[in-house]
């Protein structure tokens, strides 16, 4: 039976490509009845250094998000990394399975250090190991990510491969990124050719879930593009990865493809176009920003749903981490 599982990092400030790449399909995967496991990576947000007060802050903010955005405690389970300790007990063990190779192979670390290698934390280089330990510790099948994960994704069927492999069991998966939709990777605003990303300098580059009306409608009139009109085909936005990107945005947004926003909007100027996006973006942001900004003002409320979540989650990842344990030969019982 299917068991979805995905997580986001609770640093800095939702953005629109959080939610569309991830958020909003999380709660499209609920919506269909299977089970669904939904995380905040607090343990992953450390990698990086966290002001302690900003990291809490952060947290209870994306647990608001999720739950503003549709995610449905009763129907999901909802947690926060670190209130399960299982995650980073399969981790370790993980950090054994993995090879120094692969990790070195991954882009996203890459990308992140660049030249300072030397300088990262320890536990930015295993991150991708956690997030292996995060999935499997729930024997999850589908893990619903945006495209810059996928290697990830992959890098933790390797790892279940070579677990099963080496200790001779059929024990863990083989998980399958499941990236679908319109916006799989919304790019900056400011440039086509890099992602929407938290760690942008330039706010502009970005649509927060926080943004208020005016903020979202002045980002998008100042969005990069290109002089010309808008095609009536997909094949018109080629070599245009602005023009695409939001285009991409409004399909997402909108719950259409491509090809349906280009009939309705092919042959409009971007002077036209724009005002349109940032009207779809207001009518579909604003009502969650306005239920994350009432579901913050009880945090005590959502302290209980990550608690009862937590609880939840440990009686699917005590079993499966006690046998892991088993395999690799530790005395017991834990
Ligand atoms: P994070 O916190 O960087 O991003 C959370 C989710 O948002 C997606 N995303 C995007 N999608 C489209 N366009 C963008 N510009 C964009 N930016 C971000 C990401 O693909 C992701 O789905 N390592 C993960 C968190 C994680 C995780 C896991 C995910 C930890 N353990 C286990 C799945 C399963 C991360 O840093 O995501």
């Amino acid at each position: 039976t299917p068991r979805v599982f995905s997580g986001v990092q609770p640093s800095g400030d939702l953005h629109l490509g959080n939610y569309l790449g991830a958020i909003r399909r999380f709660v499209e995967v609920q919506d269909t009845g299977v089970e669904t496991i939904y995380c905040m990576v607090d343990l992953h947000a450390i990698t990086v250094w966290q002001d302690p007060a900003d990291l809490a802050r952060s947290t209870r903010t994306l647990c608001a998000g999720y739950l503003a955005a549709g995610i449905d405690p009763q129907k999901s389970i909802l947690i926060n990394q670190s209130q399960v300790p299982e995650h980073a007990q399969l981790a370790w063990i993980f950090n054994c399975v993995a090879r120094m190779g692969w990790m070195q192979r991954m882009t996203q670390f890459k990308d992140k250090v660049g030249k300072n290698a030397q300088n990262a934390s320890l536990g930015l280089f295993a991150y991708p190991a956690l997030m292996a330990a995060d999935i499997l510790i729930y024997h999850a099948t589908h893990v619903p990510v945006g495209e810059d994960q996928k290697q990830h994704v992959e890098l933790t069927r390797d790892i279940a491969a070579k677990f099963n492999h080496d200790y001779d069991v059929d024990f863990f998966p083989m998980t399958e990124p499941v990236i679908e939709g319109a916006a799989t990777r919304v790019m900056s605003l400011r440039d086509g050719s890099k992602k929407m990303s938290k760690s942008d300098p330039s706010d502009a580059s970005r649509i927060n879930m926080m943004d208020d009306a005016d903020t979202i409608a002045r980002k998008i009139r100042r969005a990069k593009t290109d002089p010309d009109a808008l095609p009536s085909e997909v094949a018109g936005l080629e070599e245009r990865p602005e023009a695409r990107n939001l285009v991409n945005i409004y399909a997402g947004l909108n719950d259409q493809s491509v090809d349906q926003v280009l009939e309705e909007v092919g042959g409009r100027q971007f002077s036209e176009f724009k005002p349109m996006l940032a009207e779809l973006a207001v009518s579909k942001l604003a009502p969650i920003s306005t239920e994350m900004t009432r579901l913050l003002a009880d945090p005590g409320e959502i302290d209980r749903i990550l608690a009862s979540g937590a609880q939840r989650a440990r009686a699917i990842t005590a079993p499966i981490l006690a046998r892991t344990y088993e395999i690799v030969g530790m005395v017991g019982p834990v």
